[in-house]
């Protein structure tokens, strides 16, 4: 059921328009890089993530384990595929960009939840493959066809497979005797 809501062209388009969506509650007042994703679980559910970063640096956590981590702590534990967004964060006080219009059709962020202190420019985003923490976490979760759709710095999302960007990877096999 899954792979056919992946046909089709749509439902990427909303996973990456969520992901957009997702940047702008991005909490990175340090590295001033605001990154949103939106992940879809086998069953259609969609959970979005941001980073969130903590004045002590290692503490801060990246959009795509807030994206798991929200969907697994709501008992899901199979994914078909996330859609990753990153780019500067514009802090308040400087010049706001206008915020283009992303649809929200499934509702997932208010008004409020987006009214934050950084500001993101939809459409500055950058080339934001996920980190190598990340992948580890989508390896635990996810077979070698999780698709990973990231912002390509030129309007973009590039779509790779998890056995693309985790080779020859550890994981929970490994564990099992
Ligand atoms: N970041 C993510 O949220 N996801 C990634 O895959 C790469 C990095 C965040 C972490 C930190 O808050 C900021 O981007 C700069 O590294």
């Amino acid at each position: 059921m899954c792979a056919k809501i992946l046909e089709n062209q749509s439902y990427n388009q909303l996973l990456q328009e969520q992901a957009v969506r997702a940047r702008r509650n991005s909490y990175a007042p340090y590295s001033n890089f605001a990154v949103g994703a939106a992940l879809l679980a086998d069953d259609g559910t969609i959970y979005t993530g941001c980073n969130i970063e903590n004045a002590s640096y290692p503490l801060g956590n990246c959009a795509e384990r807030t994206a798991f981590f929200k969907a697994v702590s709501e008992g899901k534990r199979r994914f078909t595929a996330i859609a990753i967004a990153g780019g500067p964060a514009v802090s308040a006080g400087a010049d706001q960009p206008v915020q283009a219009e992303v649809p929200d059709p499934e509702g997932l962020h208010t008004a409020e939840e987006e009214a934050q202190d950084n500001v993101c420019d939809d459409r500055q985003l950058v080339c934001c493959p996920p980190c190598g923490a990340c992948r580890q976490v989508m390896r635990e979760f996810c077979g070698p066809d999780f698709i990973i759709m990231y912002s390509d710095g030129n309007g973009a999302f590039t779509s790779r497979t998890l056995k693309e960007l985790l080779p020859d990877s550890f994981g929970p096999e490994q564990m099992e005797r």
